[in-house]
């Protein structure tokens, strides 16, 4: 019998701004020294983690970041040199990782009052992600995304993991950073692929709710398969924003039930990058996913033709390969199992019921699934800019 019962509740409120810049540690930048300036005076404790791989395509990143706090020392005091991490999955799927982080944090005197920034891809993000929103139960962390998928998607939201006995992001926790400092200036140095991968997050966040920026990634659409910076920053703004949007809007920013729009495309989408054996990157793997979800939702009347065609005609002209090998071995009700399991709870898939219009579904037709998947698997774009779609699919 209950004897007693207190009923608690209290509402936490959370405020991070996300600039954007250029050459952010140019020491006129005041961008970060202005984030960091602790409101009561005194200087921000900051240890810096830099993505080997953005450190060996800039090697002058690390006397950068040293003089800048040389410069805004009356702000910034760095609690030891910039720290190079492994970078990409490497850095999730080794403890070391995370383990060397918490041996830096208390060899150099980090505590909780002090600062994390990290400069890196998606994946070093994540990693010291959850190693600064553990270390302490939380230091605060700014993050200064280094890809474009980073920029876009990854480094703007509320999530961090690690890769724990192969399974991807077991280990993780909902903290939303200090602050998002991305800095365009960044990018170049990355190889071509990873940035056209990290567009197709932006197709799929445009596909769900923004019909205009759909529009304006299909005028773009040459410009940004050229990664015309021009054309790709205004296109990481606006993807940011719808982002940042769907976390505050959504009514659900740490996912405790089991829609999840922002994963759009994505069912499909991990497990080909498995079978892949990660041949395929995130974001390509996502073009597929959402050209696959897009011929789905023609097929089951959600999506007109035309609409459907120009999703297809948009994905190829960016310069992905929507046919891909990987396709012939899709395990669909296994991928849709895994998919749900991800969600942890009913299976709950995003479709569309127009451009820009995401609609929720709970069940799909695997038949009718596999003859998309199939209708995938054999398209070939004729040329660019005329909608390659298989005769009578989309009619
Ligand atoms: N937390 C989230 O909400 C969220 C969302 C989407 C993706 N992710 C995660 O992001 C990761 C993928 O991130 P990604 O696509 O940014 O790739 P990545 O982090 O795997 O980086 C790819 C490669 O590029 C290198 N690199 C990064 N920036 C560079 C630069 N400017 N110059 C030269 N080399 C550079 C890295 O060292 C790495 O080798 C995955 O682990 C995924 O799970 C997280
Ligand atoms: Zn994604």
């Amino acid at each position: 019998m209950l004897e007693y019962r207190i009923d608690q509740q209290f509402e936490v409120r959370y405020d991070y701004p996300v600039c954007f810049t250029r050459d952010a540690f140019a020491p006129g930048n005041p961008v970060l020294a202005d984030l960091l300036r602790p409101p009561s005076g005194g200087r921000a404790r900051l240890l810096v983690a830099v993505d080997d791989g953005v450190a060996n395509a800039l090697p002058g990143l690390c006397d950068a970041i040293e003089a800048y706090a040389e410069t805004h020392a009356e702000t910034v005091e760095l609690a030891c040199p910039p720290w190079a991490v492994r970078g990409g999955e490497a850095a999730k799927n080794a403890g070391a990782d995370v383990d060397a982080f918490y041996r830096r944090v208390v060899r150099f005197g980090v505590c909780r009052h002090s600062y994390v920034a990290v400069i890196g891809g998606g994946a070093v993000l994540d990693a010291i992600g959850y190693a600064a929103a553990t270390a302490h139960r939380g230091i605060r962390l700014v993050r200064m995304p280094s890809t474009v998928l980073g920029q876009n998607d990854a480094g703007v939201g509320v999530k961090n993991a690690v890769n724990w006995m192969g399974r991807k992001n077991f280990l993780g926790t909902f903290v939303p950073p200090f602050a998002v400092v991305n800095d365009f200036a960044l990018l170049a140095s990355g190889p071509a692929a990873d940035r056209r991968a990290g567009i197709a997050e932006a197709v799929k966040v445009a596909l769900i709710r923004d019909a205009a920026f759909f529009a304006r990634l299909l005028r773009e659409r040459h410009a940004l398969a050229d990664l015309q910076p021009h054309a790709l920053e205004p296109m990481i703004v606006r993807c940011a924003e719808l982002h940042l949007a769907q976390i505050r809007c959504g009514g659900d920013p740490f996912e405790r039930g089991s829609a999840r729009p922002l994963d759009f495309g994505h069912w499909s989408a991990h497990s080909l990058e498995e079978l892949s054996g990660h041949r395929l990157r995130h974001g390509e793997a996502v073009a597929i996913g959402i050209a696959l979800d897009t011929l789905y939702s023609r097929r089951v009347g959600l999506l007109g033709a035309a609409d459907a065609q120009q999703v297809l005609a948009l994905l190829a002209d960016l310069g992905f390969v929507l046919s891909d090998p990987a396709l012939a071995r899709l395990d669909i009700a296994g991928a849709l199992a895994a998919f749900r399991e991800h969600l942890g709870g009913a299976l709950c898939i995003t479709l569309l019921a127009g451009i820009g219009r995401g609609v929720e579904v709970d069940t799909i037709d695997t038949q009718a699934m596999a003859d998309c998947v199939r209708m995938l698997a054999d398209w070939h774009p004729r040329r660019a800019g005329v909608a390659p779609v298989p005769a009578g699919a989309l009619s």
